[in-house]
């Protein structure tokens, strides 16, 4: 292959797009999934094609770094292509993270938004919010499919049972509603969260459920490979065989002892990390002592990493900060009690010039941070004075450098504190609104 012009210009010596080794990144292709893809298109099909008052839902069930994401969002992408191209029936393809929109009320707001809505913070009931929302991209004769990604947190918070009610009665709550409506919902982790949901919605959705298995060594070479050729995030020369299979071979899935993550996004940053250490270097090429590197030195992220804190609200980064800044102060400690959480999450605070939250309120922060796996929260002795909540960051004891899932904390530290300031800079330029 030859050399690409891009690789001259961006003036690095082997990636060749950053931006194409993200997550939020669309891939061209997808490797081994092409069984759910069919299955989500043919199940959908009456939707896309501008059939009126119906609903088709699917559920993607699957551990981190199968593809439910990237398989959702490229089907969204393509159905939304044709019919701007006039080839389909006009649809709204909307994309929610339930990480970022948690409640019923934000999901619909932001499916608000994505229908070129503008609507305020407040005013609105959920009901006449729902109303407003579903009667507007009616109107305009669209029908509509809602990509529902991390469905676990809205599950677990309580609201995904009402939301999930509005969808699946929609021709009983809004009768005057034509429009045809698709759903997919996405699930880490389904058996747990159905659980959290009434039997009656979910079995009204009747949903098929789409599996995603973990990727296996040498599936997961040929998706690390497409990422190089296919869509060229990296130069293939500076890319050998032994580094794939190396990298396949540690993170793939086999069936017989059921060992092993298969997660691609873990394989794609490894792929990364070692990229921009053999850059670092001087390098030309990627070689096994860079992926050791990456290996020995813990930064494999797992699926919490710079794209889900970015997610947390303003004061949800201050208070993972204050926590991050403590374990990192005192190393021997692996718990730091509330007391002293408050305490240095008002200095960071100070030193943000953001205005502290009130005690319950943090207190209230802290267990939403817990439900959403960032942190570990948990009731510590009783003392003579009461019981004290002692917070941690999972996977922080022990080995110091390593903190919240394997992020080193030190870098947690960074990228929290990039966050908060881009975000309160955002805010001074009238970007992004205050949070309330
Ligand atoms: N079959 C595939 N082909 C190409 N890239 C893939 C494939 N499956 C996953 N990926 C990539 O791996 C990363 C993680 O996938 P993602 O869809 O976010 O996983 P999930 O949503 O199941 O946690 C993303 O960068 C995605 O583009
Ligand atoms: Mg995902």
């Amino acid at each position: 292959m030859s050399m690409s012009f891009n690789g001259y210009f961006n003036g690095r010596r082997i990636i060749l797009d950053e931006r194409k080794l993200s997550n939020e990144y669309v891939p061209v292709k997808l490797p081994h999934r092409r069984t759910q893809i069919e299955e989500t298109l043919s199940i959908l099909q009456d939707v896309y094609r501008g059939q009126k008052k119906i609903l088709r839902t699917v559920i993607y069930s699957g551990p981190s770094g199968t593809g439910k994401t990237a398989v959702a969002r490229s089907i969204g992408k393509e159905i939304k292509e044709k019919s701007d191209q006039g080839k389909m029936p006009p649809i709204l393809v909307s994309y929610i993270n339930a990480h970022e929109y948690r409640t019923k009320f934000q999901v619909l707001r932001k499916l608000g938004n994505d229908s070129g809505l503008d609507i305020p913070r407040r005013g609105f009931s959920s009901e006449e919010l729902t109303q407003y929302v579903l009667n507007f991209i009616d109107r305009r004769g669209n029908n509509l499919i809602i990509i529902l990604d991390e469905a676990d947190i809205i599950a677990k918070l309580g609201d995904g049972n009402d939301l999930l009610y509005v969808f699946s009665r929609l021709n009983e709550i809004l009768p005057e509603i034509r429009m045809g409506v698709g759903l997919i919902v996405i699930f880490r982790q389904l058996e747990e969260s159905l659980e959290y949901l009434d039997k009656a919605v979910v079995s009204s959705l009747s949903a098929r459920v789409v599996r995603f298995d973990p990727y296996t060594s040498s599936q997961l070479e040929d998706i690390l490979w497409s990422r190089i050729q296919a869509d060229k995030a990296i130069k293939e020369e500076a890319v050998s065989e032994e580094i794939i299979s190396m990298i396949a071979d540690t993170v793939g899935y086999v069936p017989e002892t059921k060992t092993g993550l298969g997660d691609a996004r873990i394989s794609l940053k490894i792929l990364y990390y070692a990229a921009l250490k053999a850059e670092e270097e001087g390098k030309d090429v990627i070689l096994p002592e860079h992926v050791r590197y990456v290996m020995n030195k813990g930064v494999l992220p797992s699926y919490i990493d710079e794209e889900m804190i970015e997610k947390l609200s303003l004061h949800e980064k201050l208070i993972l900060l204050a926590v991050t800044e403590l374990l990192l102060a005192e190393k021997e400690k692996a718990y730091v009690n509330m007391g002293t959480v408050v305490l240095q999450y008002e200095d960071v605070c100070n030193r943000f010039g953001e205005k502290p939250l009130k005690y319950t309120r943090v207190w209230e922060t802290v267990q939403m941070l817990k439900k959403l796996g960032f942190i570990d929260a948990r009731i510590g002795r009783s003392t003579y004075r009461g019981k004290t909540t002692l917070i941690s960051i999972p996977n922080a004891s022990e080995n110091s450098e390593v903190g919240i899932n394997r992020i080193p904390l030190s870098v947690l530290e960074k990228i929290l504190r990039d966050s908060i300031s881009r975000e309160l800079n955002a805010r001074q330029r009238g970007e992004k609104p205050p949070q309330e």
